[in-house]
């Protein structure tokens, strides 16, 4: 049977775009209940200056209180050096970092052009790590709420670039601007340049692709998605962000194509329950949510 990695990312792109602060106390018991439905990769948060994103404060006792869960890997957001050697230090088995394509969004975001992130990250992947991995995330891969346009060659020249120092290398829809063909389109030439180094698809629903741009990975060959419960999420410094697709939603998918996702949905639904209530004013979206199982559905976790 084939199976999907979903990273389930509502505590880091979720809660940083959160208009409500989630304590830090809720934030353990909701990533407790992640695992318990069988979320196998959670970002917990990111390592960015507190005065930035004070929801992103607590991410240091985050991470430590995730590693002692047993089978998941904790994966944390980091912009450069300082953030790095701070997820080294508190413990993250992953660290992702954010470079845009958009020159406008990675000036918006990092303070830094797309060629200075590279490097950024080049001198994070030669300070020592071990056993921690990198991942570079290609942000505003589909186009961007700043500049417009996205050229699919600096695309493919930034992955191929973070392909050169990184584990591997994703490719984000910050804003929801894709769509299917273009999915296919730009993981084909960019997986035709680094190979299997290309493993994720981090993808937003903002103009209600979602899933549709997630099966089109999936068909280009993709099988680790980012996504969010309840579909919360958003980058603050992208003007017209909105939530990721929607983890739920996405479970659904896969388990009704008959693709293994190793997601319990009853647990998960839970845990959406959990997070409704701790940030009960934060808009959530979702069909599966509102539906629940089709009459003789048969889940393949
Ligand atoms: N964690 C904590 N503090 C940090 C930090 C980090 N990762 N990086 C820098 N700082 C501190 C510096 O020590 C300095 O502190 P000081 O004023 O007390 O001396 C201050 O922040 C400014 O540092 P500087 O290197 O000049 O950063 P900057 O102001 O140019 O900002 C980034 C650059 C990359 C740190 C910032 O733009 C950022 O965090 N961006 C990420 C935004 C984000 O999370 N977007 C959503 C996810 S894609
Ligand atoms: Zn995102």
């Amino acid at each position: 049977m084939d199976r999907v990695l979903i990273c389930e990312v509502g505590p880091r792109d979720g809660l940083q775009n959160a208009n409500h602060m989630m304590p830090t106390e809720t934030k353990k018991k909701w990533i407790a209940a992640l695992a318990d439905a069988g979320l196998k990769e959670i970002e917990v948060g990111s390592f960015v200056p507190p005065k930035l994103i004070p929801a992103m404060a607590d991410t240091g006792e985050i991470v430590a209180y995730a590693k002692t869960i047993p089978g998941i890997k904790v994966v944390a957001l980091a912009p450069n050096l300082k953030g790095f050697q701070r997820a080294i230090e508190a413990g993250a088995h992953k660290v992702t970092f954010p470079v845009s394509a958009s020159r406008k969004h990675s000036e918006s975001n990092v303070r830094m052009t797309p060629e200075q992130m590279v490097e950024e990250v080049r001198k994070c992947a030669q300070f020592p790590h071990p056993g921690v991995e990198i991942e570079g995330a290609v942000s505003t891969a589909f186009g961007c709420t700043m500049q417009g346009t996205v050229p699919e060659d600096d695309v493919v020249r930034i992955a191929a670039g973070l392909a050169e120092f990184c584990d591997c290398v994703a490719l984000a829809d910050t804003v929801g601007y894709a769509n299917p063909a273009q999915v296919k389109r730009v993981f084909r030439k960019v997986s035709s340049a680094i190979g299997s180094k290309l493993e994720a698809a981090h993808l937003h629903n903002t103009r209600g692709l979602g899933l549709a741009n997630a099966l089109a990975a999936y068909e280009e060959g993709v099988h680790a998605f980012d996504s969010s419960l309840g579909g919360l999420g958003g980058c603050p410094f992208a003007p017209g962000a909105s939530g990721n697709v929607i983890t739920e939603d996405l479970v659904f998918m896969f388990e009704a194509m008959g693709v293994s996702t190793g997601i319990d949905l009853d647990k998960l639904m839970a845990a959406r329950k959990m997070m409704t209530e701790a940030i009960p004013q934060e808009p959530t979206y979702g069909h599966f949510s509102l539906a629940g199982f089709p009459k003789g559905f048969q889940a393949h976790a």
